[in-house]
């Protein structure tokens, strides 16, 4: 394994609690129940997927214009809770690991369904580590289609299979399989579990296990 691309929300930032809390609020006011566990089916996926998802849930068919009005209404209260954002928000030992893989000249890409990815990079100061960024507003298929990460790995000069996937979404370890790359979730093992090696978080990745990776010649067969 050769790069590594990582997922931004709720990978590197807690941002998935603001998402959850964005889409609750919509979901509320169009009096749509939706729960923490409905969370888990937005997590990685486009905001525009998101909506009809959340308009499914609730039987809902609309016009054009106010589906763009929703999925204004939503951003925009996701951007005020991300308002004030800083580098106190990035995960625990996310940059440990970041700092691990730049002294070892990993090159390392970021991959997000996101169209606010470069901010936010910008906001917690980690824009740095990253020799590009795929967001949002460069793709047309969303997660779990590979399209994302496999425009990272050609940007990094790698081909897809001497690549790993950071990610904490069901689409997005989906994505990262589909494109044969190394899968590693970030989360609970009963949610990730197509993922080729799953950690609670980025305190349980030890460098060893780093190290281990970056001499693996391929991905292990499932
Ligand atoms: C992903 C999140 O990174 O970005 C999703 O996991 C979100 O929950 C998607 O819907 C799109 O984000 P944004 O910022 O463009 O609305
Ligand atoms: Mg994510």
């Amino acid at each position: 394994m050769k790069g590594f691309i990582f997922d931004l929300d709720g990978v590197i930032v807690d941002t998935a609690k603001y998402h959850y809390l964005a889409w609750k609020q919509l979901a509320d006011h169009l009096g749509i129940p939706f729960t923490i566990q409905d969370n888990e089916k937005f997590k990685g996926v486009s905001r525009k997927r998101c909506l009809e998802l959340l308009l499914e849930m609730g039987d809902l068919q609309v016009s054009e214009e106010q589906f763009a009005s929703w999925l204004e209404e939503k951003n925009a209260d996701y951007l005020n809770y991300i308002a004030t954002m800083d580098a106190s928000e990035i995960l625990p030992d996310v940059s440990r690991v970041l700092d691990f893989l730049r002294e070892r000249n990993v090159p390392m890409a970021l991959g997000s369904a996101s169209k606010n990815a470069v901010p936010i990079l910008e906001k917690v100061g980690l824009t740095d580590y990253f020799s590009t960024v795929v967001d949002g507003t460069q793709v047309v298929k969303a997660k779990p289609d590979p399209e994302v990460f496999l425009i990272a790995a050609s940007r990094l000069h790698l081909p897809p299979e001497d690549c790993v996937v950071i990610e904490d979404a069901q689409a997005g370890i989906a994505a990262a399989n589909t494109a044969g790359m190394y899968s590693l979730g970030i989360g609970a093992a009963e949610v990730l579990s197509e993922a080729d090696a799953v950690f609670m978080n980025f305190t349980e990745m030890q460098p060893s296990f780093l190290e281990e990776i970056l001499r693996l010649e391929s991905k292990p067969h499932k």
